[in-house]
């Protein structure tokens, strides 16, 4: 199926990302909002990814006029009756999106595909409220959506071949790297990424050290950004949402450390309103001992080690886990990792990563951190498996991989 013109629902960060990279592809884009001030704001948002481009001389002003010509902003559905794609980037609300996505039905044509870029809610729930189910699939891209090279290509229960494969064309037609994805909560990269977020979060609460020196320690081991200023970027309430759905889903092993729900009552959302872990804006300081105190005498848990192990090792594991339950293969978790996180490329990938360190030295890692941090880090059985058949990765010449 060919996409001549394609349709965004939601002009906030990652909306309005979305439409940038549609409309940089040469696709005209309608992009919609409830109301014209975010209709604007997403147009602005755009804009200035582009300027920033002509500033940089990698564009002229009259190649960015072209690009913005392509976009459409709108806060009526009729703009949409001629789209044959069309992405919800609303907020993760199931009823919400139920709305979006019968509003749409209703004015799309019967061939349309019809997508969202949910974080984490379930693709075939999101579908079950629509005719044309076989038309609804995931397209999920990452923050900041001009700039992150993957996208998530994740089929429902009732999404057809046909629109699976449409797509992961449209992905490739975008320039971006589609990996498709078997639908579980968090699908893969959040999956695997919050974990990591939310031990950073532990090791904040239980004072193993400071936000500052973490982020280092990160970027050190090759992260392009560190834990905290990655939860601030995304946004706490989003980053709240996600860990809520893991946990539903999964258990205890994603229970979400207490701090990260303080940071919302606290209206600590991020960059997005100016205070998050770091302030941004400082007529907003304030102090977060209080509240890391009040965690601490409600767990009695603190004082804790932290090193760049205790947050890489949450994401191997999890990786283990979506290996066992065919998420992916190892290939395109690692792949997507690289593209969706920035994940050190001379690592490889988490999995890469396990296989040079050793699966033994990992799942020995996991057993000790089990004990002394709980049992979230409880090793994933595939990997005492491999360890027990002398898949120990490439010091055995095998492990998730072939050497
Ligand atoms: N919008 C558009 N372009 C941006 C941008 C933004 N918000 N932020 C940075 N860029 C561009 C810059 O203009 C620059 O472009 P250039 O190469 O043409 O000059 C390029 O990106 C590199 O930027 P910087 O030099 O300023 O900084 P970095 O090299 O540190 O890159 C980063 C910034 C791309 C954000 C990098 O730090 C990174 O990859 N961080 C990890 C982000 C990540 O993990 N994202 C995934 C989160 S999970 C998710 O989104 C899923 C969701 O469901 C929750």
């Amino acid at each position: 199926m060919f996409i001549y013109k394609a349709g965004v629902i939601g002009a906030g960060a990652m909306g309005a990302g979305i439409a940038q990279v549609i409309s940089f592809s040469g696709l005209p884009v309608v992009l919609k909002d409830t109301d014209q001030e975010r209709v604007d704001k997403g147009l602005a948002m755009i804009r200035k990814v582009y300027q920033s481009r002509v500033d940089k001389g990698k564009m002229t002003a009259s190649e960015m006029d072209q690009k913005m010509k392509l976009v459409i902003g709108t806060t009526s559905y009729d703009d949409f009756k001629d789209c044959d794609l069309v992405i919800e980037a609303v907020f993760e609300n199931m009823k919400v999106k139920h709305q979006v996505f019968q509003e749409l039905e209703k004015v799309l044509p019967e061939t349309a595909i019809m997508a969202s870029n949910t974080s984490a809610l379930s693709i075939s729930q999101i579908a079950s409220a629509v005719k044309h189910s076989d038309k609804v699939i995931g397209i999920h891209f990452f923050n900041p959506a001009p700039v992150m090279k993957l996208i998530e290509v994740i089929p429902g229960l009732q999404t057809s071949t046909e629109t699976v494969d449409d797509a992961v064309a449209f992905a490739e037609s975008l320039r971006k790297m589609p990996v498709r994805v078997k639908e579980c909560a968090g699908f893969l990269v959040n999956r695997l990424l919050l974990p990591y977020l939310n031990e950073a979060a532990y090791a904040y609460q239980e004072s193993s050290a400071s936000m500052e020196d973490m982020d280092n320690a990160m970027r050190g081991f090759g992260m392009p950004m560190g834990p905290f200023a990655l939860l601030d970027m995304l946004g706490l309430d989003v980053c709240a949402d996600v860990s809520g759905i893991l946990y539903d889903s999964f258990g205890p092993r994603m229970k979400a450390a207490e701090i990260l729900g303080e940071m919302q009552k606290n209206n600590r959302l991020g960059v997005k309103n100016g205070i998050g872990f770091y302030v941004y804006d400082e007529s907003k300081k304030a102090d977060l001992k209080p509240v890391v105190d009040a965690i601490q005498a409600k767990t009695g848990v603190k004082g804790t080690a932290f090193s760049p192990e205790r947050l890489v090792f949450q994401m191997i594991n999890e990786a283990a886990f979506c290996l066992e339950e065919n998420v992916a293969s190892p290939s395109d978790i690692d792949l997507a990792m690289l593209a969706g996180t920035g994940f050190p490329q001379d690592k490889g990938g988490p999995l890469h990563y396990a296989d040079a360190i050793g699966v033994d030295v990992v799942v020995e890692k996991l057993k000790e951190l089990s004990k002394t941090l709980g049992p979230r880090f409880w090793p994933a059985p595939i990997l005492k498996r491999m360890v027990a058949a002398n898949y120990l990765g490439q010091k055995t010449k095998r492990g998730f991989f072939n050497y």
